[in-house]
């Protein structure tokens, strides 16, 4: 932990409070209030966090104003074009770009753990066909502490080590058996001769009737894609994660806690709401009115793919995005793809709406991403377990960092109480 810098000074009813501060390497300065309650008795006010460092870290750096996003100081857009998700995923697990025999040994440890305990198939069979795969991997991750309890001691660093690996391995893997399983074909094994992209399209899209060969286009647009989703500072998934494990909670229910919150349509939910919204939108000419419904305080319709808490610049990760749709549509000779057509209307009316402009709602990463998942062939409701099995990594980077942390204490806020003080029971017939 860095030393304080300088000091912040707090008044009130006559009262003067002295709080350090600390400088980062790059964004805000903070003031650590720590202390403030047991100094001076209150509690600083802060729902959404809008406000608030819950930890420090050297992960992920976002710049919201200027667009910036880093991963451990790499540009996510130099990352994207030069990188592949394996090797984002070491950056993030071990805080450097791996040499080639550290990739090669990770890669390797990675393709050796993408098998599921077979005992996990029968999980699969209790939900309903119908079910949202988001409800199978939230319930099959969580089970996976029953399965692999040989790497779920947070307090053994070799089980963590383990753990992180069998969670970014074997996600895929789960995903796809999500899927495979709401559409009533048979799960497909992975395969070790495949890359990690590759062979995620492979266990969705192959069946036992014929030969499957990837191509290799969608597997490098699938590589992006999870490449662009891996982390993102202190999100509320990820917060999630933090705080579910600050516990102690094993990482496989952690994750699971976290899948759980990215499912919300304000958060990595929004990818699947994004493309539904397209589609109700249907046609160009039908932009004006749902742009009229976003601005109507009256009406609860957001324009899902704008906005973001941090970014009041574009997305760093839908500008790539943009480009991928218009690289993959194209290959895939859809790119006259009516989605993708509103899609680049509605962003270039909502960018001029002054709106829009007022409140900085930019297009953020679920923008894009869906119209490039929907043209891959897969279905919406894949768009966010995706989403979740690209983030694992991440979520597994933020919670190594917390768990190796000498400081790190279970998360427990307080509140702004507002309810009734104390008061004595009624007897009903009293009431
Ligand atoms: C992700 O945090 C992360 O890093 C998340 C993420 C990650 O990688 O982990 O980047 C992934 O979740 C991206 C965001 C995906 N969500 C959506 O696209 C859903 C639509 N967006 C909004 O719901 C909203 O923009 C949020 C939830 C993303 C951010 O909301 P905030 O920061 O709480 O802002 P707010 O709701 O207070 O909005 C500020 C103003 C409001 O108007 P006023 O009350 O000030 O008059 O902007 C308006 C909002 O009504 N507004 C929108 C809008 N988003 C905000 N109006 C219309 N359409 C929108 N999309």
């Amino acid at each position: 932990m860095t030393e304080p810098t300088k000091t912040a000074t707090l008044s009130f009813d006559g009262k003067t409070f002295d709080l350090p501060m600390f400088t980062p390497t790059a964004g805000p300065e903070v003031i650590d209030i720590r202390k403030l309650y047991g100094q001076a008795g209150v509690f600083t006010y802060d729902p959404g966090f809008t406000s608030t460092a819950a930890c420090d870290s050297t992960i992920t750096y976002i710049d919201g104003d200027e667009g910036i996003l880093l991963h451990r100081g790499y540009p996510i857009d130099q990352l994207a074009a030069k990188s592949h998700y394996l090797e984002v995923c070491y950056l993030l697990l071990y805080g450097e770009l791996p040499t080639a025999t550290q990739l090669e040994d990770f890669e390797t440890r990675v393709t050796h753990h993408t098998m599921v305990h077979e005992q996990m198939h029968n999980f699969f069979r209790g939900f309903r066909r119908d079910a949202h795969p988001m409800a199978t991997m939230v319930g099959v991750v969580g089970a996976m502490s029953a399965f692999y309890a040989d790497s779920a001691d947070v307090n053994d660093p070799w089980q963590r080590e383990v753990a992180s690996i069998r969670l970014v391995a074997k996600l895929p893997t789960i995903a796809a058996m999500a899927y495979k399983y709401s559409i009533g074909q048979p799960f497909v094994y992975p395969r070790n001769d495949l890359d990690y992209a590759a062979n995620f399209l492979h266990m969705c899209f192959s069946v036992p009737a014929e030969k499957y060969e990837v191509d290799p286009i969608l597997a490098r647009a699938m590589d992006r894609i999870l490449t662009l989703h891996a982390d993102h500072e202190q999100n509320a998934s990820t917060s999630t994660v933090r705080l579910a494990s600050s516990s102690g909670a094993n990482p496989f229910a952690s994750i699971a806690a976290g899948i759980a919150c990215l499912w919300g349509p304000a958060h990595g939910g929004a990818n699947q709401a994004c493309l539904e919204m397209l589609r109700e939108i249907g046609t160009v000419d039908r932009i004006p009115e749902f742009i009229a419904r976003a601005k109507d305080k009256n009406d609860p319709f957001r324009l899902m793919g704008f906005g973001h808490r941090v970014y009041k610049n574009t997305d760093p990760r839908a500008k790539v995005l943009k480009n991928s749709a218009d690289e993959v549509l194209e290959l895939l000779g859809v790119q006259d793809n009516p989605l993708l057509q509103v899609a680049k209307e509605l962003e270039h009316v909502a960018l001029n709406d002054p709106y829009f402009i007022e409140k900085k709602l930019f297009p953020n990463v679920d923008f894009y991403s869906g119209i490039i998942l929907e043209a891959m062939g897969f279905p919406t409701s894949m768009f966010t377990p995706i989403f979740a099995l690209s983030r694992t990594v991440g979520w597994i980077s933020q919670w190594k960092e917390m768990i190796a942390d000498p400081q790190m204490k279970i998360g427990r806020p307080r509140q702004l109480y507002l309810g009734a003080t104390a008061r004595d029971y009624v007897d009903v017939e009293n009431r």
